[in-house]
């Protein structure tokens, strides 16, 4: 296995920019999981269209499906089969569906060996929700990002308004105390702190803050 920076965190922490820049400086590639847990669930939300609430489905009635499911991954761009799904997946629509399903052992599961395959060839940033604690336990550097439930909400809102989607900034701390409910009370890997990894609250500090004490800390 190559070196891993694992970053963990709710929604809203800041990762993805974060990850995404210390991956830059570093020459590290970068691994967005979220993604990858998002173009499952578009497979399915394309698929099941009549259902309402994704939950439901059986590990039985899913495991029927993986199987046809092709995803690749590059430079942050996310494939399913051959169609680019990666603005597709950032539908609030497909969002929720992800939460859903992200809940089922099975489709955690299958997406597990994916993720690693990545950490073979090339040194690697990897951000989610259990990279520090079940993808990569042994991850060269673990960080932990944190930020108030209210600059999570303020962020996703101000993503949401920028990329021309309606809400308001109530509807946004209610999806992002919603979110947190759901993944940290789900059995199968919830969100928690590994108890080796770094804890950063990002709620005061910009983006470029961030990657300078994780930078600094990688150097140590
Ligand atoms: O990071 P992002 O918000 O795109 O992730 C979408 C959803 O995918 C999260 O709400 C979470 O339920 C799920 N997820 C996960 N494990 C990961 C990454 C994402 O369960 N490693």
């Amino acid at each position: 296995m190559k070196k891993v920076i694992a970053i963990d965190g709710p929604s809203g922490a800041g990762k993805s920019t974060v990850s995404r820049q210390v991956a830059k400086a570093l020459g590290f590639q970068y691994l967005d999981t979220g993604a990858l847990y998002r173009a499952v669930a578009y497979y399915f939300f394309k698929k099941f269209q009549n259902i309402d609430d994704f939950s439901l489905l059986t590990e039985h009635e899913i495991e029927r499906e993986l199987s046809n499911i092709k995803i690749y991954y590059e430079n942050g761009r996310v494939f399913l089969s051959d169609e680019d799904v990666s603005e597709l997946i950032r539908d609030p629509k497909v969002g929720a569906v992800t939460s859903e399903l992200s809940a089922k052992k099975i489709i955690r599961e299958f997406l597990l060996p994916l993720q690693r395959s990545f950490a073979e060839k090339m040194n690697l940033v990897a951000e989610g929700r259990d990279m520090t604690t079940v993808v990569f336990p042994d991850a060269w550097k673990k960080f932990y990002l944190d930020a108030s439930p209210e600059e999570r909400a303020h962020r996703r809102f101000e993503q949401l308004i920028q990329s021309g989607k309606k809400i308001t900034f109530d509807e946004a701390l209610r999806d992002v105390i919603e979110r947190d409910k759901r993944d940290s009370s789900r059995k199968d890997a919830p969100l928690r702190i590994s108890k080796d990894a770094f804890y950063i609250d990002t709620s005061r500090l910009t983006a470029q803050e961030v990657v300078s004490i994780i930078l600094k800390k990688v150097a140590e």
